[in-house]
C-alpha cells in the first residue's frame, strides 16, 4: 500500500520567526517512519522553508502558481521560480482562489500544466459548496473540476495530486464524515481510472476541518489517501498527531 501524504495549508499565516519556530518543532516530534508530508507556505517563505527542511521528511509547496511561463504579468509567480526555490507541490485551484480570484476550471486545469512541466506536483482541489451539495450536484461539480484537468494533462495525469475539499468544511470546524468524504473519492479514483491505468498510484486528499481527532477515522477509509490541512497545520501539536495517525494507517 502506498504512504499517505499529509500536506499542510499554511494560507496567509507566518513570519520568519514563527516559520522557523513551527518547523523545528513539527521536525523534532516526527514519528521514525513518517508518512509524507509537506508545508505549503506563502511563496515568500518557500526559500526559508526549503532551508530549514533540507534532508527531512518534509518537503516544501507552495499555495499557487501562475498561468504563465514568464514575462509582463506584474506580481506572479512561476512554476518554475518555485522550484528554483524548491518547492516539490503546489497547490493549484483552491476554493478560496476560485472564489475570491475568480478561478476557473480552464485557469485550474493551465495551472496544473505549468506545475507539471517545471517538476512541481499540483495537488488540484475540487469540491461542492453547501448550496451545491444540498441540491444533489456534489458529483457534478467535483467531476467537473476534475474533468478539466484531466483534459489538458491527460498524459501526464497519474503524476498530479487531488485534494476533495468540501467547501462547507474549510475552516468551519465541519467535516465530511467518513462515508461522504469516501463516497466522493471513489467517485474522483474512478474518474482517474478512466484517464490512467495508474489511478491506483495517484494520491487523494480529504481536506475540510481534518485535525487530530478526526484523522484516523478519515484516513482509515480506502480511497482517503491523505490530507490537506489547513488550521491544525499551523499547530505543532495538533499537525503532529495527524502525521502520526497517517504514518500508522
Ligand atoms: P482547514 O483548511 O483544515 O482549516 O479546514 C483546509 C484547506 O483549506 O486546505
Amino acid at each position: 500500500m502506498k504512504k499517505k501524504l499529509i500536506a499542510g495549508n499554511w494560507k496567509m499565516n507566518g513570519s520568519l520567526a514563527a516559520n522557523a519556530s513551527l518547523l523545528e518543532q513539527v521536525l523534532a516530534g516526527l514519528p521514525a517512519d513518517p508518512c509524507i508530508v509537506a508545508v505549503c507556505a506563502p511563496a515568500i517563505y518557500v526559500q526559508q522553508v526549503a532551508g530549514l527542511t533540507q534532508g527531512t521528511a518534509i518537503a516544501v509547496g507552495a499555495q499557487d502558481v501562475s498561468a504563465h511561463d514568464a514575462g509582463a504579468y506584474t506580481g506572479e509567480v512561476s512554476a518554475s521560480m518555485l522550484r528554483d526555490l524548491g518547492a516539490r507541490y503546489a497547490i493549484v485551484g483552491h476554493s478560496e482562489r476560485r472564489q475570491y480570484h475568480g478561478e476557473t476550471d480552464a485557469l485550474v486545469a493551465i495551472k496544473a500544466q505549468k506545475a507539471l512541466a517545471a517538476g512541481v506536483t499540483p495537488v488540484v482541489c475540487v469540491g461542492e459548496t453547501l448550496a451545491e451539495r444540498e441540491a444533489g450536484r456534489t458529483e457534478e461539480v467535483v467531476r467537473r473540476q476534475l474533468a478539466a484537468v484531466i483534459h489538458l494533462n491527460g498524459h501526464c495525469i497519474s503524476e498530479i495530486v487531488v485534494a476533495y475539499e468540501p467547501v462547507w468544511a474549510i475552516g468551519t470546524g465541519k467535516t465530511a464524515s467518513p462515508e461522504q468524504a469516501q463516497e466522493v473519492h471513489a467517485v474522483l479514483r474512478a474518474q482517474l481510472q478512466s484517464a490512467t491505468p495508474q489511478a491506483e498510484r495517484i494520491h487523494i486528499l480529504y481536506g475540510g476541518s481534518m485535525n487530530a481527532a478526526n484523522a484516523a477515522q478519515l484516513l482509515a477509509e480506502k480511497d482517503i489517501d491523505g490530507g490537506l490541512i489547513g488550521g491544525a497545520s499551523l499547530k505543532a501539536v495538533d499537525f503532529l498527531a495527524i502525521i502520526a495517525a497517517a504514518s500508522a494507517a
